[in-house]
């Protein structure tokens, strides 16, 4: 089933198109990872998915319905995690998810119910009665989701839940992310961390200037770029018969051999790993092996130009 779909949505700031007729679903039970450097219209999309603004044409269909901002009944089956931490800082975790249930109409032992389940959930139950001004910006992130949780969304909408976090915080948050999933929870993910989206998200939608600029799977989006990729086995029997093995394995473009370490280049998409692998072990035995594969980064790269992002500097 789709729970989301915008066709050919555009959206004016000014002089701004910072919607520049984006088109893309999000099926049922998936994590859709919306990707895209700073400025490239992720928070505006998710903006008009969530009913906040309007566009100024195209369709945004949510739940089998036509979103839009007047509609307050699709509003309750989403959640909605904001870039920015949205909780009440002198107000307990435990207050801030019953105020943000009672919103959504949750009360009473249900309510009492899902303040307890959510707070466990992204392991704040520790912290329940503690006012999150003294949290770390990790434990605020992790409130956030809750809030946006408590009233069990079908569709929860993240926008870069992880930004400047630590580690833990930020595997923990991922971990949530997967098992939300495996409860029936449909997630739209954005984030400008390619590993993040690489690791957790069903399909890809790259976004860059207000356009989509790519979309499908990550082993579909990889396979759209022209790469060639190297392996660098080092054997324990280095041969010429071997080196002439690997240049006879299909695909192979180039292999360099320094004593008992080969550079084997293969063709785009040639997946020959497993190939060369074999084609080792007959002859003796492997020490070591790696494989420089594309990314997402290079997908961006491959696609648009320009990197995905500047270096991260810390955190
Ligand atoms: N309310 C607004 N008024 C004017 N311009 C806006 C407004 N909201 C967004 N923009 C502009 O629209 C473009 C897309 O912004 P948006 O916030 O959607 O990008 P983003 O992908 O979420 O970026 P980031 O990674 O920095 O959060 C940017 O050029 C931004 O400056
Ligand atoms: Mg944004």
């Amino acid at each position: 089933m789709t729970v989301a779909n915008l066709k050919d949505v555009v959206k004016r700031f000014g002089n701004v198109q910072a919607l520049d007729h984006v088109s893309f679903d999000i099926q049922e039970g998936e994590v859709l990872g919306l990707l895209g450097p700073n400025g490239a219209g992720k928070t505006t999309a998710i903006r008009a998915l969530a009913g906040l603004i309007g566009a100024d044409s195209g369709e945004i269909i949510l739940l089998g319905e036509k979103q839009d901002v007047n509609n307050i009944r699709l509003k309750q089956h989403m959640g909605l995690v904001t870039q920015e931490v949205t909780v009440f800082e002198e107000l307990s975790a435990e207050e801030n998810l019953r105020f943000f249930g009672g919103l959504y109409g949750v009360k009473g032992d249900t309510l009492h119910q899902r303040v307890k389940e959510t707070l466990e959930f992204v392991g704040l139950s520790e912290h329940a009665k503690k006012a999150p001004g003294k949290f770390s910006g990790g434990m605020q992130r992790r409130l956030n989701i809750a809030c946006a949780l408590v009233h069990s969304p079908k569709f929860l909408i993240m926008d870069e839940p992880t930004v400047g976090i630590d580690p833990q915080s930020r595997s923990y948050i991922l971990e949530s992310v997967k098992r939300l999933t495996t409860q029936g929870t449909t997630v739209l993910y954005t984030s400008h961390y390619m590993e993040e989206v690489q690791a957790i998200a069903d399909r890809i939608v790259i976004m860059d200037l207000g356009r989509v600029i790519a979309s499908g799977t990550l082993d579909e989006l990889i396979g759209r770029i022209q790469h060639e990729e190297t392996i660098r086995i080092t054997v324990t029997n280095p041969t010429a018969t071997l080196l002439e093995s690997f240049r006879a394995i299909q695909g192979v473009k180039t292999v360099i051999q320094k004593g008992a370490d080969y550079a084997i280049v293969s063709g785009a998409g040639s997946g020959n790993l497993n190939r060369v692998l074999e084609v080792a072990q007959q002859n003796g035995g492997v020490s070591n092996i790696s494989a420089d594969k594309p990314t997402l980064e290079d997908v961006f790269l491959t696609l648009t130009g320009k990197k995905l992002r500047d270096e991260e500097t810390n955190s």
